[in-house]
């Protein structure tokens, strides 16, 4: 399969078999049995948000490749002082082979995107965060030996990046994909990407608002931050809605008895997600952290041509 140039934007650019490709991809490449390399090849890696793990699986990512992640905050760019998205997208082509960027808006990737002329790589933004799904989906893989026919509920913020990538890429490879959330429009998907999810998946998306209905007989149990980067102005409103909606053993008690939790980091615990879950033996957020590297590697020896 011939990926080599390809934009990694969103999972709904990608085909079902094409995501499978990659997974399988970054499966021999972290069990040893597949080799490819990135030689002399730079990354140029700009980060609009905060960061632990994207950067740092990144730029020790393309370390383990043999090529170069280039660190670029944007308050130190000229792109911080008014460059615009256009030009600083066909000049960072001018020296590396690919781009990866966390930006606020998804509209200014799709600006970078349009006028480079290298793969550019999401690595969130307001719409999705697709590197991390691909991280969960190869995690479920590992622990799970399949996504196909699971019932994957995520618990949180269903209008928001983490959400979105997580109900496209699953239900994609045939996972039954609810999303868990107050009764409130801001904290639901919009109709108009419901439908573009459901027109491409193979399993079915649907949203409850009922922790204990919507948690029964799980498979995986997932949650994410209740306020996001960027959201921290709306920290009282959104702590008062999410009430009731932390992932806790007893909400875990009406998942299957292996269920296995899910939680993309960074974790806050006492809110989102309890220390008796995330700390427990069902917890693999460590394993998906690590997946985040062998994930995002088989994406960038793809598209960036590696041998
Ligand atoms: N999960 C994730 O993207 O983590 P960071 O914000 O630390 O990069
Ligand atoms: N929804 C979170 C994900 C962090 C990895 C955020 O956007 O802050």
């Amino acid at each position: 399969m011939d990926l080599k140039g390809r934009h990694f934007l969103t999972l709904l650019d990608y085909s079902k078999e094409e995501v499978e490709y990659l997974l399988d991809v970054a499966l021999k490449m972290k069990k040893g049995e597949l080799v490819k390399k990135l030689p002399d090849k730079t990354l140029a890696m700009l980060f609009q948000k905060s960061s632990t793990r994207t950067r740092m699986s990144f730029e020790a990512g393309m370390t383990r490749l043999g090529g170069h992640g280039m660190f670029l905050d944007i308050k130190n760019t000229q792109l911080g002082r008014g460059e615009s998205i256009e030009d600083t997208g066909k000049t960072m082509s001018r020296y590396v082979e690919g781009i990866m960027a966390r930006l606020n808006d998804h509209k200014d990737i799709e600006g970078i995107a349009a006028n480079a002329t290298v793969p550019v790589i999401n690595a969130l933004t307001d719409m999705y965060h697709p590197c991390q799904t691909m991280a969960d989906m190869l995690t479920v893989l590992e622990k799970k030996g399949k996504v196909g026919g699971l019932k994957i509920v995520y618990v949180g913020d269903c209008g928001f990046n983490m959400f979105h990538s997580t109900m496209i890429g699953f239900s994609k490879l045939g996972a039954n994909v609810v999303g868990l959330c107050p009764d409130k429009p801001e904290y639901m998907p919009k109709p108009e990407m419901l439908e573009k999810v459901r027109a491409q998946a193979k399993g079915t998306v649907s949203i409850s608002h009922d922790p204990v209905d919507a948690v029964r007989d799980a498979d995986v149990v997932y949650t994410d931050v209740w306020i996001s980067m960027g959201q921290d102005e709306e920290k009282a409103k959104r702590l008062a809605d999410f009430e009731g909606f932390q992932v806790n053993s007893k909400l875990m008690g009406h998942a299957k008895p292996d269920a296995i939790f899910m939680h993309c980091l960074p974790a806050h615990r006492g809110v989102e997600v309890a220390a008796e879950v995330i700390d427990s033996p069902c917890s693999v957020v460590f394993d998906e952290a690590e997946n985040r590297l062998w994930a995002q590697n088989a994406i960038l020896v793809e598209l960036m041509g590696g041998e």
